[in-house]
């Protein structure tokens, strides 16, 4: 890697995994710290990723089919990655994505089984390759975390999708980790966020990725 690049970090993990939690942790971390980094999620990240997200998650979108859906995930990315990570990067900071292909691969190809190569093939196509640096994956199975929570939101089509189906979605995670063992970093996220948000600093230090 040039000295002049960044890195790119996704972080991956169920409905009420913790994510969102670490996510405002590091965000407090780094402006505390004054470093330039870029927080961004997906599906979103630029106007145009946003609006595409929108269409998505919007409840009367019932009877799009999977195939459609994993598209949409894939031009919202395609979008995201040639705007906004990749001139980041580029430019030397870290970019720090809340969610990223992962949640195609664990979603689409294994939750919803379009299967792992048909997603990587319209994803290929969609990020040229730009695959992160480093993923961290919040290890929690849904039925804890549903648990922890105190049941699912109402509002949210995915979130009405079910048990079984975030069930195959962690299967999928946990599946990509045995895949992808030097990508992807595993935490326990059954622990207390104090204790996550230390071994998600940790691991940014080992990889040299912070001082
Ligand atoms: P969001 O409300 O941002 O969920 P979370 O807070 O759990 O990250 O909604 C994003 C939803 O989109 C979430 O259910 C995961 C799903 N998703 C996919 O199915 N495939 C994808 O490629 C991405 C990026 C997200």
């Amino acid at each position: 890697m040039a000295s002049d690049r960044g890195y790119f970090i996704t972080l991956e993990g169920c409905e009420g995994s913790g994510k969102s939690t670490q996510l405002a942790l590091l965000n407090d971390y780094f402006k505390s710290n004054n470093k330039g980094v870029v927080f961004t999620r997906e599906p979103g990240g630029t106007p145009i990723s946003e609006d595409i997200r929108k269409i998505i998650l919007d409840v009367k979108n019932l009877d799009m089919t999977d195939e459609t859906e994993a598209l949409l995930y894939a031009s919202a990315r395609a979008q995201h990655i040639s705007e906004k990570i990749l001139p980041a990067v580029n430019a030397g900071k870290i970019v720090i994505c809340d969610r990223y292909i992962d949640s195609s691969f664990a979603y689409q190809a294994y939750a919803r089984g379009l299967g792992f190569d048909f997603v990587s093939g319209i994803n290929a196509f969609a990020i040229k390759n730009c695959m992160p640096d480093l993923t961290i994956f919040y290890d929690i199975t849904p039925r804890e975390a549903f648990l922890r929570k105190g049941g699912a939101d109402e509002g949210d089509r995915l979130e009405q999708s079910g048990i079984a189906f975030h069930e195959r979605v962690y299967g999928g995670y946990i599946a990509l980790t045995e895949k992808f063992p030097d990508r992807i970093v595993k935490i326990d996220a059954r622990k207390s966020k104090e204790e996550i948000f230390d071994e998600t600093v940790g691991i940014l230090k080992r990889r040299g990725i912070i001082i």
